[in-house]
């Protein structure tokens, strides 16, 4: 990709199929790709199209019928069941559409919950999650409990403790399927900033086309298949379109001359 540095994550081959009855579904098919240190990229595509399947790969929730996943040189292939939750817990931060907090637990207790894994005393638990909240904005809501947030509040509480224990990936899906347009920017300006102060890499699984502008890369899934080439550019170009040309064209422009329009 042009980059001298290695790829934090590189996918090989990888194909997942699920058997159902006496059918199989092949929800990836033969998929390769890498992904460089500090990059923010999305998948996009259909419904149906594998996106999940594939982060769940990439974040070792889920294991490949076929093929290779190497994040930081390491093959999660390689790992057992309790290996892969450790390189997990100390890897990745996850942040799903419908947040999952804890609704007796205060913002704070929600955002340190990642430490409980770790020897760190009570104490330096609660410093740390107080410091993600002011990364995340939510310094003035460290002891708020989750029903008394707004859904961009509560994303970004979610966020907080993805990224507590400091991991190099963190890997979202759908985060701002459940949020207005004015939230769900503020969502994506916040992922585009972790990258950009902390030099996390950050997927995000979207079918969202502003997602475009945020991103340095869209990956397009269709059918299991990863699309490449003019395929790619073709799908690139449409999800520009969906987002409403006028904003994107200046940079659809500058990223591919004379794709825009
Ligand atoms: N556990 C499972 N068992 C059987 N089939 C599955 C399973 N999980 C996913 N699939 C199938 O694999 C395909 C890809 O699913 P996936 O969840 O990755 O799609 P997606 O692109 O994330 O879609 P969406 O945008 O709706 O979330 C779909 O056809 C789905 O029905
Ligand atoms: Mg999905």
């Amino acid at each position: 990709m042009g980059d001298a540095r290695e790829p934090l994550i590189r996918i090989r081959s990888v194909s997942r199929r699920y058997v159902r009855g006496v059918d199989e579904v092949h929800a990836l098919e033969k998929v390769s790709l890498s992904i460089p240190v500090g990059r923010f990229v999305a998948f996009m595509g259909p419904s149906g199209s594998g996106k999940s399947t594939l982060m769940n790969l990439v974040s070792g929730i889920d294991r490949p019928s076929e093929g290779e996943v190497l994040v930081a040189g390491q093959s999660l292939g390689e790992l057992d069941e309790d290996e892969l939750a450790e390189w997990r817990a100390r890897h990745v931060g996850l942040i799903f559409q419908f947040f999952n907090l804890i609704p007796v637990l205060d913002a704070r207790e929600n955002v340190g919950l990642p430490l409980l894994l770790t020897d760190l005393p009570k104490a330096e638990r609660l410093r740390r999650a107080e410091t993600a909240l002011r990364v995340v904005g939510l310094e003035d809501r460290v002891d708020h409990y989750p029903r008394t947030l707004s859904g961009g509040e509560q994303q970004r509480v979610a966020i907080a403790r993805a990224i507590v224990t400091d991991p190099d990936l963190i890997v979202a899906d759908e985060p701002t399927g459940d949020l207005d347009a004015r939230n769900a920017e503020a969502i994506l300006q916040l992922l585009r900033q972790l990258k950009n102060d902390f030099g996390k890499t950050i997927i995000m699984v979207t079918h969202d086309p502003r997602a475009l502008r945020f991103v340095d890369h869209a990956f397009h899934l269709d059918k299991g298949l990863l699309l490449e080439g003019a395929d790619a550019q073709r799908a690139d170009r449409a999800v520009q379109l969906a987002a409403g040309g006028g904003l994107l064209s200046a940079q659809a422009e500058a990223t591919h001359p004379g794709a825009a329009g």
